[in-house]
C-alpha cells in the first residue's frame, strides 16, 4: 500500500501556522506599527502552485472577495491566476493589480444595473445568473455576454452554506437555459459553490454528478455548454486542522475525471478559490493595549477587533487561534480578549486560555488572509491593519 509520503504529500493535514516568527513580528511592528497584516508571498505561491499541480486541468480564477488587497491580487496575477469579481469596485482593484478584463469572470448572480453595465463597459464579458429576472437585465443592457448559470449545491460538510441565497435548483436549470436562449443571450457555462470551508472533497463529487446531468440536459435542449466552473470552498486551518491542500485538490481532479472526463477537450474547467488560496498566507500582529480585572477574569484589550481583521468572527464564523511568545513555558489561565473600540460587544474571544500577558506584548494570529480585512470597517475612527509583504 502506498503512503501519502510516497505520493509526494508532506502531510495529510495542515494546521494553522504564522508566516513569521515572533522575532520577525517585533521587527515588523517596530517599523510599521500594529495592527499589521503580514502577507507571505512564498506561502501564496506555494498554495497557488499546489492547486495548479494537483488540478492540472483546472484554471484558477481567484475570488477577489476573499481579500481584494493589492498585494494579494498583484502576486496572484504574477503567478498566472485569473480573477473572479462581483462588483465594479472589485474589478477596478483587479485592473489596478494588472489583470485584464479577459482574465475576469463576474460571479454575482443578482447585480445592480450599474454593476453590470460598468463592468461590461470596462470589458468584462462573463457574467453569472440564476433567475429569470437577471436574464432580463442582460437582454436590455448587455445582450452579447457569455452567461454562467449557477446551480444551488447541497453540501454536507461546509461551514458556510452559499446556496442559501443563490443558485437555481438543478431541476430548474433546463428551463432557465431555454429562457435565456429564447431571449437571445448565450449560456456558455455552469457553476456551483459547495459552500465555504468545505471539509470533505466528497461534496464536490456529489455536486459534479448533478452538474453532469444538467450539462447533458443542455445538449438535449440545444443549449450546449463550454465551461464548468466548480466554484470555491477549499478549506483552511483555523483552530481545527483540515485536510492538506494537495490531497483536497487531488481528490477533486479525480472526481472531475470520473464525472466529466469522457467529454475530453470539449469542456474547459475553472475554479474560484478564495479562502483556500489566501487564508493561510497572512498573519495578523496585534499588541496588548491594556489589561484589567473583570469579575475575577483578566481582560486584555488588543489593538484590533471585530471592526477590523477579526470581523471574520462575525461574518465568516471563523475561530482564530491566538499565539503568544514562549507559550509552552508559561502557565495559562482563562481570559477575555477584547477589541479596541468602545463597543462592549467587541470581544475577540473568551474561550482561549492564555499566559499572563504584558501590556505592549505582541500576539500573532495565523490564517488571517481571507474574509478578515475584506470586511473590516474601521469603526470609531480606529486604524484597520495595514499590509506588509514578506518573502
Ligand atoms: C461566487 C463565489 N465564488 C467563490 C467564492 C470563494 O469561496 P471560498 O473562499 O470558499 O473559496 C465565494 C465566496 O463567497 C463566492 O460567493
Amino acid at each position: 500500500m502506498s503512503t501519502l509520503l510516497d505520493c509526494g504529500v508532506q502531510s495529510a493535514t495542515r494546521v494553522a501556522q504564522p508566516v513569521i516568527s515572533f522575532d520577525q513580528a517585533k521587527a515588523i511592528a517596530e517599523v510599521h506599527g500594529t495592527p499589521a497584516l503580514v502577507l507571505s508571498r512564498s506561502a501564496l505561491q506555494r498554495n497557488y502552485e499546489a492547486m495548479r499541480s494537483e488540478m492540472p486541468g483546472v484554471e484558477l480564477f481567484y475570488a477577489a472577495k476573499a481579500n481584494p488587497e493589492y498585494l494579494v491580487l498583484k502576486n496572484l496575477r504574477e503567478f498566472g491566476s485569473s480573477v473572479d469579481v462581483c462588483s465594479y469596485r472589485e474589478m477596478q482593484a483587479a485592473l489596478n493589480a494588472g489583470f485584464t478584463p479577459d482574465q475576469m469572470i463576474h460571479t454575482h448572480p443578482c447585480k445592480t444595473i450599474a454593476n453590470l453595465v460598468d463592468c461590461y463597459t470596462e470589458g468584462l464579458r462573463w457574467f453569472t445568473f440564476d433567475a429569470p429576472s437577471e436574464i432580463a437585465k442582460f437582454v436590455k443592457h448587455t445582450p452579447d455576454v457569455n452567461l454562467i448559470l449557477r446551480l444551488a449545491a447541497s453540501s454536507q460538510s461546509s461551514l458556510i452554506n452559499l446556496s442559501a441565497k443563490f443558485g437555481c435548483a438543478p431541476k430548474d436549470a433546463g428551463d432557465l437555459m431555454r429562457q435565456a436562449h429564447q431571449a437571445g443571450v448565450n449560456v456558455k457555462a455552469l457553476s456551483f459553490h459547495v459552500g465555504s470551508q468545505c471539509l470533505n472533497p466528497a461534496d464536490f463529487r456529489a455536486m459534479l454528478l448533478q452538474a453532469r446531468q444538467v450539462w447533458d440536459e443542455g445538449i438535449e435542449i440545444g443549449c450546449p455548454l463550454e465551461v464548468l466552473d466548480i466554484g470555491g470552498g477549499f478549506p483552511a486551518p483555523y483552530k481545527s486542522e483540515v485536510i492538506s491542500l494537495e490531497l483536497f485538490c487531488r481528490s477533486l481532479q479525480e472526481a472531475l475525471d470520473d464525472t466529466f472526463g469522457d467529454l475530453g477537450d470539449s469542456v474547459r474547467f475553472i475554479a474560484e478559490p478564495g479562502r483556500g488560496l489566501v487564508a493561510e498566507c497572512a498573519t495578523l500582529i496585534v499588541r496588548v493595549l491594556g489589561k484589567s480585572n473583570r469579575s475575577g477574569t483578566t481582560q486584555y484589550v488588543i489593538d484590533d477587533g471585530l471592526y477590523g481583521a477579526f470581523s471574520g468572527i462575525v461574518y465568516d464564523h471563523a475561530e482564530f487561534p491566538l499565539l503568544v511568545e514562549n507559550a509552552e513555558h508559561r502557565p495559562h489561565r482563562p481570559c477575555i480578549i477584547a477589541g479596541p473600540t468602545c463597543d462592549s460587544g467587541d470581544i475577540v474571544c473568551r474561550d482561549q486560555p492564555l499566559p499572563d500577558l504584558e501590556v505592549g506584548e505582541l500576539v500573532l494570529v495565523p490564517t488571517m488572509g481571507a474574509y478578515s480585512s475584506a470586511s473590516a470597517c474601521g469603526f470609531n475612527g480606529l486604524d484597520i491593519p495595514r499590509y506588509v509583504e514578506v518573502e
